[in-house]
Formats: structure tokens, sequence, C-alpha cells
């Protein structure tokens, strides 16, 4: 896959695309990600990228002429001309599944926001506009890096282990069951006896059954839409009101 990147600050960068596991997917030709700066899109000396808000109001706005310019000669190097997403907190918010439908795509190309964002013209350049969350950053560079990193440990030949992305948190439309590592006990706190009993089938039920208690505790919300047997879901039901019930209750008196 290839991922283009256009920013103000491509600086920022090689940390974390130089580390772990992007850094691994591009050594093994798995991914090429190409830094852009825009300012080399500008028109004036200063490399100026942004401007007043027509109207007034605080801020800058960025100019639309070097994004339109920058865009266009990105997608024109490759045959491909890749999917074009501009960073806003007003976009689509990630989540998992999109993640898996970015992964699946030839080329990105990813465009990184500062001050208070783009001329909405731009926009129309825009095939997804996306966010990273509810909240708001001071640019599209960190939003940029998670995108890279999220698609990277997708593709396939990324990971050690192939299963590894397969038994995560959202893979499954649930929460991760609790890991432990050694030792078995610390500070007290043991490793469940089933996890040190080499019984397989028993582990993956406990697994399962763990899985659906946490997501249904700190997430009610995924388990609704989650696949479960009816089992499953009268567990999970027991489970979420009983987390309510103890929430209502509230610290107890003194
Ligand atoms: C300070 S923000 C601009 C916020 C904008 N004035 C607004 O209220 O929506 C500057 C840039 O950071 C990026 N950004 C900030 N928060 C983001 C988020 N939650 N998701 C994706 N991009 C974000 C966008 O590229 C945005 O153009």
């Amino acid at each position: 896959m290839r991922i283009d990147v256009l920013t103000i600050f491509p600086e920022m960068f090689p940390a974390v695309l130089d580390a772990s596991m992007v850094g691994l997917a591009r050594e093994r030709d798995l991914l090429d990600v190409h830094v852009h700066n825009l300012r080399d899109w500008a028109h004036d000396r200063h490399r100026t990228t942004d401007d007043y808000p027509y109207g007034g109001g605080p801020g800058m706005v960025m100019k639309p002429e070097p994004l339109f310019e920058a865009v266009d000669q990105i997608r024109s190097e490759t045959p491909v001309s890749g999917r074009v997403i501009f960073f806003t907190p007003a976009g689509r918010v990630l989540d998992q599944d999109l993640a898996e439908e970015l992964a699946r795509e030839d080329r990105l190309i990813l465009v990184c926001g500062r001050y208070e964002g783009f001329d909405e013209r731009a926009l129309s350049l825009a095939d997804l506009e996306l966010s990273v969350g509810d909240y708001v950053l001071t640019g599209g560079e960190v939003p940029a890096m998670i995108v890279i990193d999220v698609v990277a440990r997708l593709i396939p030949g990324v990971l050690g282990h192939e299963l590894s992305a397969v038994d995560e948190s959202f893979t499954s439309g649930l929460l991760e069951y609790p890991q432990y590592t050694r030792p078995p006990v610390y500070r007290g706190m043991e490793v469940p006896e089933v996890l040190l009993s080499g019984d397989h089938a028993r582990i993956a039920r406990w697994r399962r059954e763990q899985s659906i208690r946490k997501t249904a505790r700190l997430r009610p919300d995924l388990v609704e839409r989650a696949e479960l047997t009816d089992d499953e879901r009268r567990a999970a039901d027991q489970e979420t009101s009983r987390c309510r019930d103890h929430a209502e209750e509230g610290p107890p008196d003194e």
C-alpha cells in the first residue's frame, strides 16, 4: 500500500514512520509512505499556506490553491489516484470497521489541516472527511499517524502472528478478554487458574465469557450490536444491569 501525507510539519513524521510495526512494514516493502511539505506548492517567497478568514473572526484558514495543486500533482504520480482523506473534527469518526476498509485500499492521500482548518472549497477534493474523535487537536498530523498505524498493522504480513489482529478488541465487535503474563502471582494478585490449566477448550470458553462481561461492563453500546447466542445475550444483559445498579447505588455511606 502507498500512503501520501500532505502537511506543513513533515518533520513530525520520521520517529513514527521508522519505529515498531510501521517501520517493519516499510522495511518489508508492504507499506510505502511519502510525506510532502504543503509549502512546496505555495505561491510566494514566504511559502504561505494560510490567510485571514473572510467575514472576520479569530485564527487563519488554509488557502485552497496549494491544497488543490498539491493533491492534483500527488494523485497524478501513480496510475492509482487513491482515496483522498481530509482530517477534520467534523468528519466521520474512525473506528475499526473503517480502518479495515481503509487497509484494503491500494493508496491513501492524507491531508493534514492546521489553524482554523481548510477553506471549505478544498474539502471538495476529499473522498472522505475523517475525525479521530470528538475533541479538537492542533493539527491533522497526529490523526494521520493514527491512520498510518492502524492501517499498517492490518496489512497482511505485518503482524508477526497472523491471528493477533483477529482476536483483538473491536474486531469481533467485543472488547478483548483480560491478558496475563508471568509471574503467576504478583503482589498477591493471581493469574486466573484456568489460564494455567493447559485446557485450550476451557481457556477459549473463559476468554469468550470474559470478553462479553468486560464489554457489557465498559461498553454496553457495543454489546447491543454484537453477535451473541441467547445464553450469551442473557449473561451480557445481567452484567450490564448489575453494573448499572452498582453505579446507581453510588459510593457507600460514611
Ligand atoms: C485546530 S483544528 C481546526 C478546528 C476547526 N476550527 C473546527 O472547529 O472544527 C486544526 C486541524 O486539526 C485537525 N484536527 C483537529 N482535531 C481533529 C480531530 N478530532 N480529528 C481529525 N482531525 C483533527 C484538522 O485537520 C483541523 O483542520
